[in-house]
């Protein structure tokens, strides 16, 4: 039997996080766009990012769909935006044909999805409203995610404007002085069982359910590789020795003429790199970022070492010797300033070290924030795994195609930073915030 309204309002504790995360999120996305001029945010910078306006009013499209209309409320726009916006529709490289609305009616449309949006969850769902969909908060913190991640995609697209210059996008907080001393070095991590993925209410369909997995004692590098390190293996020859290199990952560094990570370039002071358009000299202790996984592979050759596997990685991250599994590297504590350079924040990573207290039991620095780091595994359902709600979220990327990267970087808000996040991508790809550290069997 149905209860009434308000007695199923207060039935819903996850009610005020999810007003707060939605919030959060709009205040940063708006936050973003709005000192970058309309024009860039119409043009399509790159045939692998969209048009920034096609991800803001794919965000509210999103809601619409997920917040409004699966939820009983009624449709805000015209329903054709749905095939617009669709991004199994509409590949990245046609997004600039496609008749999109123009910026500020992209905006009157997501500030009238979200008015509606909260409406709804102040008056409580329909009563067709999926009960799965509900528990616990779920559809709000997809939704809440859905919107962070497209944040890190428009920063990811926005680093390549080069047409005009940007100020770098900061938000608030100082950067934690640099370590006094260089950490470096690996840990050992003893093998055995250890708790893999999660059943948090919030957690993406990709990271359920949480189950035990058995592996061998191996090393993992403490902090991810750096710049400084990177360059040693360029100029040490690593891009002209086909040995280091896989057979594809040495097909495309030849075709894709790769010497050296995205936005480098070599002055005669030195390496510099291009941050949001503005060359600067390469900072030599923030880990190495945008390299793709063929780089991030020859690299781990090249000092005899290889990537972690996802499930090494986790286990750095969340083992602890009690044997509970902690949700974030340092323990319970939802990501604070100390913890871990996340978004909004510096803009770009910090040194390797900077954050001794999101340390993780096994001595493991930084597994969190800075860099997303590839893994030497491919993107695949764990055991148990259920599509939920839709197989275009996780399912119709599972393969042999894309590797899976861990960590979050800069660029990724806390509410997506838990231990358990998986992100994938083709090995090839480097416009994203992407680095990596080593790992050996012990
Ligand atoms: C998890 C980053 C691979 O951007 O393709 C955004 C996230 N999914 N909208 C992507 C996502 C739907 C996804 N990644
Ligand atoms: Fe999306």
């Amino acid at each position: 039997m149905r209860r009434p309204l308000s007695s199923r309002r207060a039935a819903l504790p996850w009610g005020e996080r999810a007003r707060e995360e939605l919030t959060l999120a709009r205040e940063r996305l708006l936050a973003l766009l709005a000192p970058v001029p309309a024009e860039e945010l119409v043009h399509q910078h790159s045939k692998l990012m969209s048009p920034p306006v096609w991800d803001l009013a794919h965000v509210a499209n999103y809601e619409e769909q997920w917040l409004v209309r699966a939820l009983g409320g009624e449709a805000v726009g015209d329903t054709r935006l749905d095939a617009l916006y669709d991004a199994f529709r509409n590949p990245r490289p046609g997004r600039s044909s496609l008749p999109l609305l123009g910026v500020e009616e992209s905006l009157r449309y997501a500030a009238r999805v979200r008015e509606r949006t909260l409406a709804l969850l102040e008056r409580g769902p329909g009563p067709g409203a999926p009960e799965r969909l509900l528990a616990g908060g779920f559809v709000y913190g997809m939704v809440a995610q859905h919107e962070q991640q497209h944040i890190e995609t428009l920063l990811a697209t926005l680093q390549l404007i080069t047409r005009v210059p940007l100020a770098p996008p900061a938000g608030a907080g100082a950067a934690p002085p640099p370590p006094a001393h260089p950490v470096r070095g690996e840990v050992r991590v003893p093998g055995g069982p250890s708790t893999q993925g999660t059943d948090d209410a919030w957690a993406y369909d990709n990271e359920r359910p949480a189950h035990t997995t058995t592996l061998n004692d191996f090393f993992i590098d403490r902090t991810p590789v750096t710049n400084a390190d990177f360059a040693h293996f360029i100029e040490a020859g690593g891009y002209r020795d086909a040995a280091l290199w896989t057979g594809p990952g040495w097909e495309h560094r030849l075709t894709a003429g790769l010497e050296h990570p995205a936005y480098w370039r070599h002055a005669p002071a030195g390496w510099q790199r291009r941050r949001f358009g503005q060359w600067e000299p390469l900072p030599e202790d923030e880990p190495v970022a945008h390299v793709c996984w063929y780089e991030a592979a020859a690299y781990a050759r090249w000092v005899q070492k290889r990537l972690p596997t996802e499930a090494e990685w986790e286990k750095a991250a969340r083992w602890t010797p009690a044997g509970t599994p902690r949700t974030f590297p340092w323990g319970e504590q939802p990501p604070g300033p100390a913890h871990a350079n996340l978004w909004p924040r510096a803009g770009h990573p910090l040194a390797v070290g900077s954050f001794p207290a999101g340390a993780s039991a096994c001595g493991a620095l930084g597994l969190v924030g800075d860099v997303w780091e590839w893994t030497d595994s491919d993107f695949q359902p764990y055991p148990g795994f259920d599509a939920f709600p839709y197989r275009e979220y996780s399912e119709v990327f599972f393969g042999s195609g894309h590797k899976v990267l861990r960590g979050s970087s800069w660029a990724v808000a806390p509410l997506a930073a838990r231990a358990t996040f998986r992100n994938w991508d083709l090995p090839i790809r480097r416009q994203i915030f992407s680095g990596f550290r080593c790992a050996r069997d012990a």
